[in-house]
């Protein structure tokens, strides 16, 4: 039987494109956890539909990038500088992904934004119709429709408007706010009514699902149900499916030689010290300042451990247009630079900061030489990175220090140790404990992890939530 085909919408392409020459382009692999965790389900038969990152005013250059995407089966939405700047830079993600976060906006931008917020509205649900209309010109009937994340709640109710028979679902891959918060929005009616134009509305836990069925009930005075919402008769399924990682394409990953080449670079480079990691987008919600702090003051406690310990943290730069992501790289470089001025000597530092990504060979490396890894989000849908660490740790068996905001920490929240980030002195003791921690209590954690892990798996998890987008079509077919 051939397999089902999928389209999947997303905001960002699985690939993000470069130009090198009028009519030629570098395809990079994008980061985040949406693009890994999709890039490992391999049931379907799938398309992308996404933003390619990149402004292409001229047609030659958009030819030339429409047939680059092309092998990759992704499709490219072209969205202006304009739109970019209103939609992308402002209304995502100096407004949706600060609130979606608990994280409010910072003092001086307050009055700003409020004044800019029409615009940026307006922009952001017309770059919605614009991923519509490029589902709509690539969509074969029977099409399985999945919209992706926060930058198209728009999506649904664009696509269902045109063509009511579509098998639409949306997922969001970062937390939905309690409805205190999610009401503060101007915008609040508009975005949950074109939600619920979908079939299926997913996130990563039941807290979330239940935070958005009571904005429903609250905000929209509709009908919350054990199944879903819903309005004058029609339900709107949702539910909670966790997302997972590609298990196996790390654990194959350790085999190949040039990763036992680079893990033995790695120890030899750091013979003699415990490794300490962290690996995140450099991005507000991280807690990074939060982190290398407790891990100064961990230092500062225990001046014995001062050249047994080291930690790399790798910083992936991220929306450098938004000015708050701009003045947390200058803090952050601020703080480490204090530390390692404070605790380095003339041969060692205690902190390596790296702004860069690296590359799956040399994360997979780095994730299995790691004694500890510290994941401090002061609010995260789920956390990839935390997942990737346990497949890493097949034989070390090193610990997770894990943030109780991240989504992750209700799956793996009995084998880490459970952290309140805000807590320093919380987290420096945690450091502390995991640093000493006996063999027999590490392996013991690292196997409810790595069980966890290796059986809820990306691919298991985009199975389950397109069946029951299907089951959720025949049900309502039944019912009328
Ligand atoms: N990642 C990457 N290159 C890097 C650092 C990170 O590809 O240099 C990937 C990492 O493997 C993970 C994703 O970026 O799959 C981050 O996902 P996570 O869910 O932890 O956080 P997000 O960035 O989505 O907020
Ligand atoms: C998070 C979001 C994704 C996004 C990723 C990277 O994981 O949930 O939708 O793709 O961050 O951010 P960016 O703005 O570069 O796409």
């Amino acid at each position: 039987a051939s397999r089902e085909r999928l389209l999947v919408v997303a905001n960002r392409l699985p690939v993000s494109a470069v130009r090198r020459g009028v009519d030629s382009w570098h395809l990079e692999i994008s980061v985040g956890g949406l693009v890994s965790a999709l890039l490992g389900v391999k049931e379907f038969e799938t398309r992308w539909i996404g933003w390619a990152g990149v402004n292409v005013p001229d047609e030659i250059g958009q030819r030339a990038l429409i047939k680059a995407l092309a092998e990759k089966r992704c499709i490219p939405v072209f969205l202006d500088e304009e739109i970019v700047h209103q939609y992308y830079n402002g209304y995502c993600n100096n407004i949706l992904w600060p609130l979606f976060h608990y994280l409010g906006l910072p003092q001086e931008d307050r009055l700003a934004t409020t004044r800019s917020f029409q615009s940026q509205f307006d922009a952001y649900k017309k770059a919605n119709q614009m991923f519509a209309e490029v589902v709509k010109e690539h969509y074969v009937e029977g099409d399985v429709v999945w919209c992706h994340d926060y930058h198209l709640m728009f999506l649904p109710k664009c696509l269902k408007e045109r063509n009511r028979k579509m098998k639409v679902g949306w997922f969001l891959h970062t937390p939905f706010p309690s409805s205190e918060i999610h009401r503060t929005l101007p915008s609040r009616l508009e975005l949950l009514r074109s939600v619920l134009a979908a079939d299926l509305v997913g996130f990563h836990t039941y807290d979330y699902a239940r935070h958005f069925v009571s904005a429903c009930t609250r905000i929209l005075g509709l009908e919350g149900t054990p199944e879903g919402v819903e309005d004058q008769g029609r339900l709107t399924r949702v539910a909670a499916f966790p997302i997972g990682i590609d298990s196996d394409r790390f654990i194959r990953a350790l085999e190949l030689p040039q990763v036992q080449d680079h893990m033995k670079e790695l120890k030899e480079r750091f013979a003699g010290r415990k490794v300490m990691l962290g690996v995140d987008r450099l991005d507000m919600i991280k807690g990074i300042p939060q982190k290398i702090l407790a891990f100064e003051k961990f230092l500062e406690e225990n001046p014995n451990w001062r050249d047994k310990v080291v930690l790399l943290q790798i910083a992936v730069p991220t929306r450098t247009d938004v000015p708050e992501y701009q003045k947390l790289t200058s803090q952050v470089h601020e703080i480490v630079g204090r530390i390692n001025g404070r605790f380095g000597t003339l041969t060692a530092v205690p902190i390596h900061h790296l702004d860069r990504s690296l590359d799956f060979h040399a994360l997979c490396a780095l994730y299995a030489v790691t004694d500890v890894a510290l994941v401090t989000s002061l609010r995260d849908g789920m956390n990839l990175v935390s997942y990737e660490f346990v497949a890493c740790q097949a034989s070390k068996k090193g610990v997770l220090i894990l943030s109780e905001f991240a989504g992750a920490a209700q799956s793996l929240g009995a084998g880490a140790i459970l952290v309140n980030p805000w807590n320093v002195t919380e987290v420096a003791s945690s450091i502390g404990y995991a640093l000493n921690m006996p063999a027999d209590e590490r392996e013991k954690r690292h196997h409810h992890n790595f069980v966890h892990v290796t059986t809820h798996t990306s691919q298991e998890w985009a199975a389950t939530f397109v069946s029951e987008l299907n089951d959720t079509i025949v049900e309502a077919q039944l019912r009328t």
